[in-house]
């Protein structure tokens, strides 16, 4: 069974003050919700301070970028070795980073091997632009973009299934307003399962999780977790706000974990 992950995607906000308060204000309940892997990606100032804060508890840590190389003269870049001791996770492919940026499927794709080989884990995004969505693209696209960033890595030297997590994430959704439906993504998130099974195996695809992003928040979360395919969101907006990520948290253990009345009472899990 693939376990839910939910991870919230600062982006560039937050002061190291302010991303200290906004983790005060959620550490205890969050550390709390059982059932569902909890990942926090602030800006890589903040990751020192917010690094002790969570420790000890079950709420992990990721990074927003990283660059390829372990060390070097690439002024203001960060590498895997560096971030290795601070957080598991690295958003990866983010879409910010591919049209602000210039990031290519060739960037995304040596990212990830880099990644996957300094023992971070890797939630590779990937989505189309409205655009592209309008005429039809979708598949073509991504496709054409799951496929470059996972060339050539070797699922079983690396367990892939385990250490991968990818989030589709439509360009046009993103910090719009306008989530895809529920039932948009699941099937897209199905056609990237369908393209694991033939890059790999059947088995990773059906362990690999795939998690949807764009415009999530505390009203919209139970349409696309209540869909089987999809095994948890990217947030950005709404997980500024402490409320509103709990609220998405509590919600996804109680949608994939029904048994339970409140995730809050699942301490054994
Ligand atoms: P959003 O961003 O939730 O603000 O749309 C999601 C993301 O970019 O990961």
């Amino acid at each position: 069974m693939r376990i839910p992950l939910v991870a919230g995607n600062w982006k560039m906000n937050t002061t190291v003050a302010e991303a200290e308060e906004l983790v005060c204000d959620m550490l205890d309940m969050l550390d709390r919700i059982k059932g569902v892997e909890k990942v926090l990606c602030p800006p890589f100032v903040s990751l020192v301070a917010i690094n002790m804060m969570l420790r000890g508890s079950s709420i992990k840590l990721g990074a927003q970028n990283m660059w390829l190389e372990t060390k070097g003269a690439y002024t203001g870049e960060i590498s895997p070795v560096m971030l290795r001791e601070l957080c598991e996770f690295v958003i990866l492919g983010h879409s910010e980073r591919r049209w602000y940026f210039g990031e290519t499927d060739e960037m995304v794709n040596k990212k990830v091997n880099a990644a996957l080989n300094h023992g971070l884990k890797p939630i590779l995004c990937v989505g189309e632009r409205l655009e592209e969505n309008e005429a039809g693209r979708t598949e073509e696209v991504i496709g054409k973009q799951v496929t470059a960033a996972l060339n050539g890595i070797k699922p079983t030297v690396l367990s892939v299934a385990k250490n991968l997590v990818i989030a589709y994430e439509p360009v046009w959704a993103i910090g719009t307003h306008r989530a895809a439906s529920g039932e948009q993504a699941a099937a897209t998130i199905k056609f990237i399962r369908d393209i694991l099974a033939k890059l790999w195996n059947k088995d990773i695809a059906q362990d690999l999780r795939i998690l949807y992003g764009g415009s999530v928040t505390s009203n919209n979360i139970a349409e696309f977790i209540s869909q089987p395919e999809i095994d948890g969101a990217l947030v950005g907006g709404a997980s500024l706000e402490a409320e509103e990520f709990l609220s998405i948290v509590n919600q996804t253990a109680e949608i994939k974990y029904p048994h339970l009345s409140s995730p809050l009472k699942g301490e054994d899990r």
